[in-house]
């Protein structure tokens, strides 16, 4: 791969669930960096050269006898080293210092620290006397400093809130820079890569892009590229990146499978082949879709059939073509991570999720993944960079089984076109109260109840129609988007008065958890 820049930091991964937090504040500064697992970092070390390292948090603790450590040869670099909660931890004990177990579990929250020593990682920012707030990870404690460490600034529950090492520039501390419960986190991680690393922090999209352009053509070389276009932002940024840099050796195709939204697949259509000039096949298989659908009520049966069909007809189209040497695929840095786990045991499917990424091994195409490193915001950037109109860039995301499950009950053509007219009328009168992109995501779900209701003088016995609002950072959580009243009746009427088939609408009050956002 090439690297966007020579200006790296690597992010050794102890497993803590905000470790991409620091990925991400790290990229805002304009340092390209990259995250490892502890025991993959020696080899990403190699491979990135970095200008400096940044061990994360994790859950374990440097107690037991298997715990996760830094390479040790880390530490004889000469490079600059932040070490975060367990990596302080393991830092300390490393280099030689001591860790006492703490009685309870790990902790977090609000503190306070002073400032009681200047040091090069808050020079400028912050000065001795000071105090500042932070987000503390209370857990296993650094009892006695290795040689050469310092206190900085420290509170009465946390003495080493931040200890440095100023000759050898290695800085650990007991908080998490990376969170926004951290103020000035996000500084003094800049500060560390740009200031203490030397990083240029001119790390761009366009930089991205080039980059990724070149390694493009390195892999395919004169290569058949095939892209699955599902309407959605990654791959279509993907094909557009893709196209820029292969131009006609990429064909994209778009599965129809009937459980768009209203006019979006027209949108795809005229986008990928009028404004990008992208060559597109345009399978439409509502049909076949609908059909199997028939009868069909149970949310995971729904989910296999609709994905194994996807990938039944997107073969016969890659065979059409007359086969390809490559697959391009949207997917994203998080999915790419490796994450460490000490958790074990097996976890519970909640859904089966439907990507491309599930293709028959048969197919025996190579990959091409041009957004691997990049998280979903930053697709969006290089996805504008890239020329892609802001209302497609900045679309929510939409799930690859499209309208079904969003009909619970069994899934019709007549039921996905009412659906269709009133989840268009909701997200017109969210665009048009400014609300669209303070929403992770909005949606109208149909649902297998009739209710009695009045219109005019004639009784009406009609389904109802449930609203659904989120905001979310990665889709893992989600929060109710708190609408005003007169915002709700407004939909809810509209949709009663144009929407045949519906005469009530109820608004979905559920955070994720325990909800999930789509309602199977
Ligand atoms: P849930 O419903 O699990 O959804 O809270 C979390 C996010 O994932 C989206 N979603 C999907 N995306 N294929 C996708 O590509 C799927 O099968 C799928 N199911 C849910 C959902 O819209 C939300 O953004």
């Amino acid at each position: 791969m090439t690297l966007p820049t020579a200006d790296t930091i690597l992010i050794v991964d102890f497993g803590s669930q905000v470790t991409q937090l620091i990925a991400r504040r790290v990229r805002e500064a304009g340092v390209y960096c990259e995250i490892a697992p502890f025991n993959a970092a020696a080899e990403a070390f190699e491979r990135l050269a970095p200008k400096g390292i940044i061990l994360s948090g994790g859950p374990s603790s440097v107690m037991w006898d298997d715990s996760p450590r830094a390479p040790q040869h880390f530490f004889d670099l000469g490079l600059p080293i932040l070490a975060i909660c367990y990596g302080q931890q393991t830092m300390a004990q490393q280099l030689g210092g001591l860790v006492a177990s703490s009685d309870g579990g790990k902790e977090f929250g609000r503190a306070y620290i002073d400032v009681v020593a200047p040091s090069a990682l808050f020079e400028g920012l912050w000065s001795v006397g000071e105090k500042h707030q932070v987000w503390m990870s209370h857990g296993d404690r650094v009892e006695r400093l290795p040689e050469g460490f310092a206190v900085v600034a420290q509170s009465e529950g946390a003495p080493y809130a931040i200890a440095t090492d100023e000759a050898r520039r290695f800085y650990s501390m007991m908080f998490h820079p990376e969170v926004v419960h951290t103020p000035d986190g996000g500084k003094l991680l800049a500060r560390f890569a740009k200031e203490i690393c030397g990083c240029s922090g001119e790390w761009t999209m366009g930089a991205y892009r080039d980059a990724k352009i070149a390694d493009i053509r390195a892999q395919v070389g004169d290569g058949k590229v095939i892209c699955g276009l599902s309407g959605g932002v990654d791959s279509a940024v993907a094909a557009v990146l893709i196209h820029e840099a292969i131009g006609e050796q990429l064909t994209c195709v778009y599965v129809d499978h009937g459980l768009m939204r209203a006019g979006e697949t027209e949108q795809v259509v005229t986008l990928f082949r009028d404004s990008f000039n992208i060559p597109l096949v345009h399978v439409d298989v509502e049909e076949l879709f609908l059909s199997g659908l028939a009868g069909v009520t149970d949310p995971e049966k729904k989910r296999k059939f609709i994905g194994a069909t996807f990938i039944d007809v997107f073969d016969a189209e890659a065979k059409k073509l007359g086969g390809a040497d490559f697959l391009a695929q949207g997917t994203l840095y998080p999915d790419v991570i490796e994450s460490v786990s000490f958790t074990g045991g097996p976890s519970v499917t909640i859904k089966s999720h439907h990507n491309v990424g599930g293709l028959p091994e048969t197919m025996k195409m190579k990959l091409v993944e041009p957004l691997r490193e990049l998280f979903k915001d930053e697709v969006r950037v290089l996805g504008r960079e890239l020329g892609l109109p802001e209302a497609f860039v900045a679309r929510h995301p939409f799930p690859g089984p499209g309208l079904a499950i969003r009909i619970p009950g069994e899934v019709t053509k007549e039921r996905c076109d009412i659906l269709r007219k009133a989840d268009a009328i909701y997200l017109e009168e969210i665009r048009n109260a400014g609300l669209y992109d303070a929403i992770w995501q909005a949606f109208a779900v149909l649902l297998p109840v009739r209710t009695v209701g009045v219109m005019g003088d004639a009784r009406t016995y009609d389904s109802v129609c449930g609203l659904r609002a989120v905001t979310s950072v990665d889709g893992m959580t989600a929060d109710v988007y708190p609408f005003e009243a007169a915002f709700l009746t407004r939909v809810a009427t509209r949709i009663v008065n144009e929407v045949a088939g519906i005469n009530r609408v109820v608004y979905d009050y559920t955070s994720k958890p325990p909800g999930t956002i789509e309602w199977e």
